[in-house]
């Protein structure tokens, strides 16, 4: 079993700082994409889901637009391979069952397909690049439960 961390729903307000740091830490330093791509206008208008460690170190970080696009997913090096990941993931695809979406969508980085797959996401199209990252579109239709 994995070291046990919480997951909650934030605000971009409320959890800013320290989903920046994941983010800086993951998408930033090590898989190089860019600053100025990283920071978008969405930020403010998404949900946001923010893993943290017992002692409060934030681990873990996704996000949900209102059009259901779920991106961001991130979880540092050293608490991944203990489910953090699906766990952010779980309570995003909560929260658009929630607000009664039909479709959510990613633009998975392609070394991650198998790890969408396993909520039942599926790829559509060509392979495009994305901050210098080779991505595909994956979709999934949510039943309501
Ligand atoms: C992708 C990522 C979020 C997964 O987080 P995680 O906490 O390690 O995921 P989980 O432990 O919940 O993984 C669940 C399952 O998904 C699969 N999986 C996870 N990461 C995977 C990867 N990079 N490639 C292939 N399969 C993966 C595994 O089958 C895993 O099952 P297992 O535990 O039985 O092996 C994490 O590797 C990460 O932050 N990577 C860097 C940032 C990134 O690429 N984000 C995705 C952008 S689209």
């Amino acid at each position: 079993m994995g070291n046990p961390f919480t997951v909650s729903l934030v605000s971009w307000h409320d959890g800013g700082p320290l989903l920046r740091a994941i983010r800086e830490t993951v998408f930033i330093r090590e898989q190089g994409v860019p600053e100025e791509l990283e920071w978008d206008e969405h930020d403010e208008s998404c949900r946001h889901a923010l893993a943290l460690s017992l002692s409060g170190e934030a681990v873990g970080c996704g996000r949900i637009l209102p059009n259901g696009h779920i991106g961001r997913i991130a979880v540092i090096q050293p608490w991944r391979k203990q489910k953090v990941g699906t766990a952010i993931m779980e309570a995003l695809l909560d929260e658009a069952r929630a607000r009664k979406y039909r479709f959510v969508d990613v633009d998975a980085q392609v070394h991650a397909v198998p790890f969408y797959q396993r909520f039942g996401f599926s790829a559509e199209g060509e392979q495009f690049m994305d901050a210098g990252l080779p991505h595909i579109k994956m979709t999934l239709e949510l039943k309501p439960r």
